[in-house]
């Protein structure tokens, strides 16, 4: 399998349009230890050919320029995009759906809530329904993309879509609103998990001696938008599980057994973004990698 790490960044990107956050002021001055990022996706294939995309990102566009195996090839026009697979209904993984609008055939994966999500969104009716079939996949069961490869979603704690959030939220929630993907092509496998707000026991087992783990990323600290003035949420009412403390990803991967673990899906304001940080080194000595785009992973 080769997979590509088309945007390593969390919503917003990094830089991000509006924002001069510390970490946020190096890229836009050029510092050359921050290097900028697009926004959340893999791309995935057993031939080399034809592609999965694991989430749909708004900079899905240039995503694919930058990326010569996903260019158009054959006569008129063809991609070797053949599917795609979103983990969860926010914009960072669903916009890039308007981006495929233009008369192309491929199949839309996803949990049947996030699905009818797209569904109840009239834009992306944009997309021809006689060439993007779409297909609901159950937790847990298995689906064959065509291309070699099999998805099985599995839920992960978190939550529904910023957009859809009403008063009272249920951040922790398990089902159909946030799942993690086990994308295997018979003889290898990895785990792609871009959003989870807790590492509990049920998500430590099931990721336990993995290959490869592309995880959640987003801020080094819960209260780091709190702390920087930017937001009055924590990471972890935003769905997300902190790098740091005693709950946090590192301490709980720590004894893990997985062999490679990356971090993607990483918010700009998180200080592992610049490379000779105290906590770029924290993640590295514990054994973590910081993606980037760009970076491919053979699996
Ligand atoms: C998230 O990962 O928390 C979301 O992408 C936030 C957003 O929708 O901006
Ligand atoms: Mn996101
Ligand atoms: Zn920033």
């Amino acid at each position: 399998m080769r997979i590509l790490v088309l945007g390593s960044a969390a919503g917003g990107g990094f830089p991000q349009w509006n924002c001069n956050c510390p970490v946020c002021q190096l890229a836009w001055s050029g510092d050359k230890r921050v290097k900028a990022r697009s926004q959340s996706s893999l791309a995935v294939s057993a031939d080399g050919e034809r592609w999965v995309l694991l989430n749909a990102s708004p900079d899905l566009r240039q995503q694919i320029i930058n990326s010569p195996a996903l260019h158009p090839r054959g006569a008129s026009r063809q991609s070797p995009i053949s599917a795609v697979f979103v983990t969860n209904g926010d914009i960072d993984h669903l916009a890039g759906l308007l981006t495929l609008r233009e008369q192309q055939a491929f199949t839309l994966f996803g949990s049947h809530a996030t699905l009818a999500q797209v569904a109840n969104s009239s834009v992306f009716g944009v997309l021809n329904k006689t060439l993007v079939q779409t297909r609901a996949v159950d937790l847990e069961s298995s689906v064959d993309t065509g291309i070699g490869l099999k998805i099985t979603p599995f839920a992960v704690p978190g939550k529904i879509p910023l957009y859809l959030e009403e008063e009272v939220v249920d951040v922790g929630a398990e089902g159909e609103s946030t799942v993690g993907l086990e994308i295997s092509d018979g003889a290898k496998s990895f785990f792609y998990v871009p959003g989870c707000s807790d590492v509990n026991e049920r998500v430590l087992k099931r990721l336990r001696g993995a290959d490869v783990l592309f995880f959640d990323g987003t801020t080094y600290t819960d209260d780091e938008m709190l702390a920087l003035g930017l937001s009055p949420k924590t990471a972890h009412r935003m769905g997300h599980v902190a790098l740091s403390g005693e709950n946090g990803s590192l301490a709980r991967f720590a004894s893990s057994g997985i062999a490679r673990k990356i971090y993607v899906h990483i918010n700009n304001t998180n200080p592992i973004l610049i490379e000779d940080s105290k906590e770029r080194e924290s993640v590295e000595k514990a054994g973590w990698e910081v993606a980037y785009d760009g970076m491919e992973v053979k699996q």
